[in-house]
């Protein structure tokens, strides 16, 4: 017999949450990132749980992730929801990063809707702005699928040619246009953090073709390609890039930015799930 491991433990966790779920298993599971957590409050028929009482599940330090589990409905959809999400730059292996997206997918999901907070370094997208994920740069030199494989979880060598799933683009978008919300697309490069990077090095990801920034999601992405989740990614541009703008980055305003932006995010993330 293989020996337990993240398919095991993730198994287990799922076991209880679906015990608790008044609406039986989720189709679609959402990562929120920061400052975007609130979204999973306005669930129907909803239950929550801690992280620190979700077994195998690491804890979560970051100010504005909240570290709970929520299953319940968007309209008529059961979603499963990450509210605040666990980061290498807190020190937890790649592999325990992931955690929480192979417990979507052992929960039942197909599809899985990344969220989070980015800078923008490409001139023209302003704070504010939402940026669909069109792919990305994993930058971290880590990978959450070293190690023995388990076929259980996926394949050896997963394909990452349409990492984020066109057919998902195209209903994001158009969820987009229902919803009069702007929508712009590019690249996201994930960094390790957790310092935010120097002007030089924003310099350096916008010739690679990094359209926005940040310290997430990339790993994410690649543990749901393994699972066979297809894949969303959706970035909040909470402020420039460093460099671009003749003052210094903080948490602060990337908080403050995604805060303002919550009500156009929620909007479009209801029309969006609405229609897969
Ligand atoms: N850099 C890295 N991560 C981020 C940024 C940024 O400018 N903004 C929000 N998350």
């Amino acid at each position: 017999m293989a020996e337990r491991g993240p398919f095991d433990d993730a198994r287990e966790t799922s076991e209880l949450v679906l015990g608790r779920s008044k609406v039986g298993a989720p189709r679609v599971g959402l990562v929120l990132g920061s400052g975007l957590g609130r979204y999973a409050e306005r669930l129907f028929d909803a239950v929550d749980v801690p992280y620190s009482e979700l077994p195998h599940f690491p804890g979560v330090g970051v100010p504005g992730h909240a570290g709970r589990l929520w299953i319940g409905r968007v309209r008529s959809t059961p979603v499963a929801v990450l509210q605040g999400r666990v980061h290498l730059y807190e020190g937890h292996d790649p592999a325990r990063v992931v955690f929480g997206v192979r417990l979507l997918r052992a929960l039942g999901c197909e599809v899985v809707v990344l969220t989070n907070a980015a800078g923008g370094v490409r001139t023209d997208l302003a704070p504010g702005e939402l940026m669909r994920i069109t792919d990305q740069l994993n930058l971290t030199g880590r990978n959450p699928l070293v190690g023995p494989n388990d076929e259980r979880l996926g394949p050896r060598f997963p394909d990452l040619t349409d990492a984020y799933d066109p057919a998902l683009a195209e209903l994001l978008d158009r969820a987009a246009a229902e919803a009069g919300i702007g929508l712009r697309s590019g690249v996201y490069a994930q960094l390790l953090g957790p310092s935010y990077e120097t002007p030089a090095e924003i310099r350096m990801l916008r010739l690679l073709g990094a359209d926005a920034v940040g310290m997430s999601t990339a790993l994410e992405a690649i543990a749901a390609r393994h699972a066979g989740l297809r894949v969303a990614g959706l970035s909040c541009i909470t402020n420039l890039a460093a460099g671009l703008a003749q003052r210094p980055l903080s948490h602060a305003e990337v908080s403050e930015t995604a805060a303002r932006v919550e009500g156009d995010f929620a909007r479009l993330l209801d029309a969006f799930v609405a229609r897969i």
